[in-house]
């Protein structure tokens, strides 16, 4: 089975990389489990350090000849991973809308051109819903209030409507913010979820701009990864005509995240509390809880709690 990631140099994409390359196999569109005869990873930046067993190209997918090189009739399974964040997509309307939209359209083209209805994992998010009052449910409207949840939740559509046609098989996963992302904060507004921990719990400051009260659904790399593994276990009928899995997230108030960084020895005197308005009216259009039982029916796992998130986070960055 060839698989293919695109943002491969990424956050997730090398997780997912890592992960595919230890395990050898995946379940094909039958349920089969098939041994993984080739992983590459396409992003427009290089996979560093590499990863062995998988094979880096660097392009843009947004580029109609590095797609046609990228996309063989050979390709099983694509995990499309490549996008430009919340923050950048909201500054820079176009880049956006090429990476976003426009290379989501064109990698969904090349695969229905193989004619072999190949799968497609797409990694969407929760900001394809705005001002829901707090809440989500499978059944809550799609009402995006940024430019990424809306080329999100396009993409979404367009993958779904190729799906019912028989040409692709795809499958949408909106993820809750991923927290702890290592290395150092992002251009997505989202960043503090990730800082407020990670930069104390390696005795560094940072500042929060978002209120203690402020309730976000946060997600560990560790079930992301789980998740985007077990979507190729389900059978493709799973998603025909279903829509989007919202993934299980954890429902928490930032002054709970920050009661976690101290049980896990991390002081929180390190984080200075500057409010940001801006920041603030972004986040308050997020939901902070979201019905997913429907997931969890589907095998998807949620997360045990804030303490395990946290030591799953010092275990796979002490070891990495
Ligand atoms: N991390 C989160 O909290 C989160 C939450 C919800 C959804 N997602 C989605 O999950 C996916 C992966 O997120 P991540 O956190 O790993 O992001 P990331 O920014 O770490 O990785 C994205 C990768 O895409 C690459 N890329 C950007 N434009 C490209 C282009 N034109 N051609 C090729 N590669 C390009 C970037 O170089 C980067 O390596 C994204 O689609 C993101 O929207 C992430």
């Amino acid at each position: 089975m060839k698989i293919v990631i695109t943002g491969g140099a990424g956050f997730l994409g090398r997780k997912l990389a890592a992960r595919l390359t230890k395990q050898g196999f995946l379940w094909d569109r039958t349920g089969k489990k098939t041994g993984i005869t080739g992983l590459v990873l396409a992003d427009v930046a290089a996979v560093d350090p590499p990863i062995e067993g998988a094979t880096a190209v660097v392009g843009d997918i947004a580029d109609p000849h590095f797609m046609a090189g990228l996309i063989g009739e050979d390709v099983d399974t694509v995990f499309h991973l490549a996008a430009v964040v919340s923050g950048q997509a909201e500054a820079e309307f176009d880049v956006g809308m090429r990476v976003n939209l426009d290379a989501t359209r064109a990698l969904i083209e090349r695969l229905r051109s193989l004619g072999t209805r190949p799968r497609l994992i797409f990694s969407s998010t929760l900001a394809v819903y705005g001002n829901t009052g707090g809440g989500i449910s499978p059944s809550t409207p799609v009402t995006p209030l940024s430019s990424y949840g809306t080329q999100k939740a396009m993409n979404e559509l367009l993958i779904g409507d190729m799906t019912r046609k028989g040409f692709i098989d795809g499958r949408s996963l909106r993820l809750p913010t991923v927290v702890i992302r290592p290395g150092k904060p992002n251009l997505a507004a989202s960043s503090f979820a990730s800082s407020i921990l990670r930069e104390p719990l390696s005795g560094e400051r940072t500042a929060c701009p978002v209120a203690k009260d402020l309730r976000v659904l946060i997600i560990s790399p560790r079930r992301v990864i789980d998740a985007f593994v077990h979507t190729c276990e389900l059978p493709a009928e799973t998603f025909a005509g279903r829509g989007p899995v919202n993934l299980p997230g954890l429902s928490l108030t930032v002054g709970d995240m920050v009661e976690g960084l101290e049980r896990a020895g991390g002081d929180s005197s390190l984080i200075e509390w500057t409010p940001d308005a801006n920041i603030q009216r972004i986040v308050d259009t997020w939901p902070g809880t979201s019905d997913t039982r429907d997931a969890e029916d589907l095998g998807y796992l949620a997360e045990t709690g804030i303490d395990d998130l946290i030591a799953a986070y010092l275990e796979d960055e002490r070891r990495e």
